[in-house]
């Protein structure tokens, strides 16, 4: 038994999060288990120890907070995130009643004329800022539709889901701000009642059930968060990061415009290379050996699902993106009893999206790009691109 490697390396740090899959390998070669020294973290980085840890939810915890600060791990008490059996079963089955893939299949058509409806007027103007004209509006405008929200409220839960992730980092100035932008957006939530909500929505049938005395009130607030907070900018960021990764390589963009049948493979090929939840926090709770190496109960845990995605040991030529390779089995989503509620619908979201440019472009050119900045989200700020 050897005690884990160590590392001085800074995940946060602005150029390391610009660029973090030559770190992410580092890591990895480094051993299955590194202490991250600045983060007062052990990282899990493979692929294998990855899925294992999240497995075993009662050795890898959730309820301690999935954040790496304490005033974030105290405001995600309650919610799905952190909850366990029974609870977490009571809460999972509200969530996927709506959620689970048999109901997501009969919103394709309408997510996919939603998607070719936006797409068309862009094709128009010929070149268009994929997150600002695209990529934000249209999970916006679905999750939105599904939960009742007016579109006024709708934005305040975008801007409440960048927040969401960008308090889970360490506590500093942004964590800070993030802090604020939360507690105003569940300050807004509080104040919400049925009327505010579309009938028939994902977010009325909440207050129904509550009426009905099926669900406590006072739950109300937390369930509608619970499917407000995660929904909005993981979606956001996987469609850029896939538009992305699809202009700077034509070739990939080709083969989809050759056999459109491959766009879900390309959907899950994206979220492999480039998944939206970079980072992500456990509490290990007793002793664990990977491989040897000992990662001591008691200790906060990162899991780098950008890491193991990247995996050579799992995955073939990992640095390649291949919308040929069958990468159903990657990591974004996560993986055993907290893996995405949400998954068949953003999976959806995004093929929809792809299928509305694929079909009526022939390529995409990169303009300008920004990064955007957060502790826990990969994706743009800007994305400009030129249709061809
Ligand atoms: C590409 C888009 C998405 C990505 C990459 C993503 C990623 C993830 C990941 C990694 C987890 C696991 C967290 C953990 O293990 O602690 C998760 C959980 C969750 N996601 Fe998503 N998500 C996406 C979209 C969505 C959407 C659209 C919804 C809702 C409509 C949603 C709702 C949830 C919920 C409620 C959980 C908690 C599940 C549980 O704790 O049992 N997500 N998501």
């Amino acid at each position: 038994m050897t005690d884990p490697a160590r590392s001085t390396v800074d995940l946060f740090a602005p150029d390391v999060a610009a660029e973090p899959y030559p770190v992410y390998r580092e890591l990895r070669d480094a051993g299955p288990v590194v202490y991250l020294e600045k983060l007062g973290a052990y990282a899990l980085t493979r692929y294998v120890d990855v899925r294992s840890a999240l497995r075993d939810w009662e050795t890898f915890g959730s309820a301690e907070g999935t954040a790496f600060n304490p005033a974030m791990n105290q405001n995600v008490q309650g919610v799905i995130l952190t909850a366990e059996p029974p609870e977490h079963g009571a809460l999972r089955s509200a969530l996927l009643e709506r959620l689970r893939l048999s109901s997501v299949r009969e919103l394709a058509a309408w997510i996919q004329e939603s998607a070719d409806a936006m797409v068309v007027p862009l094709v128009d103007k010929g070149e268009f800022d994929v997150v600002t004209e695209l990529a934000r509006p249209f999970p916006a405008k679905i999750v939105g539709e599904l939960i009742g929200l007016p579109p006024e409220l709708t934005e305040r839960f975008v801007l409440g889901s960048d927040a969401v992730f960008a308090a889970m980092g360490p506590m500093n100035a942004r964590t800070e701000q993030a802090l604020g932008v939360i507690a105003d957006v569940l300050t807004t939530i509080g104040g919400i009642t049925a009327a505010d909500l579309a009938p028939g929505s994902m977010g009325e049938a909440l207050y129904r059930a509550a009426e009905r005395g099926e669900i406590p009130p006072e739950h109300v607030v937390k369930l509608l968060w619970n499917y407000a907070g995660p929904a909005f900018d993981t979606t956001i960021h996987a469609i850029s990061n896939l538009i992305w990764a699809l202009a700077r390589d034509p070739a990939q963009f080709d083969v989809l415009r050759e056999d459109p049948d491959l766009v879900p493979n390309a959907v899950d090929e994206g979220l492999r290379y480039e998944p939206t939840i970079q980072i992500w926090g456990r509490f290990c709770r007793t002793d664990v050996s990977f491989d040897g190496v000992v990662l001591p109960g008691g200790s906060r845990v990162a899991v780098l699902f950008g890491a193991a995605n990247r995996d050579e040991r799992h995955y073939p030529e990992p640095d390649r993106f291949d919308v040929g390779r069958n990468a159903r089995d990657h990591l974004a989503f996560g993986y055993g009893m907290h893996r995405c509620t949400g998954a068949s619908l953003a999976h959806l979201e995004i093929a929809s999206v792809v299928r509305a440019l694929t079909t009526r472009v022939r390529g995409l050119e990169l303009g300008e790009t920004r990064r955007h900045l957060n502790h826990t989200v990969r994706g743009f700020e800007r994305l400009e691109v030129r249709l061809s």
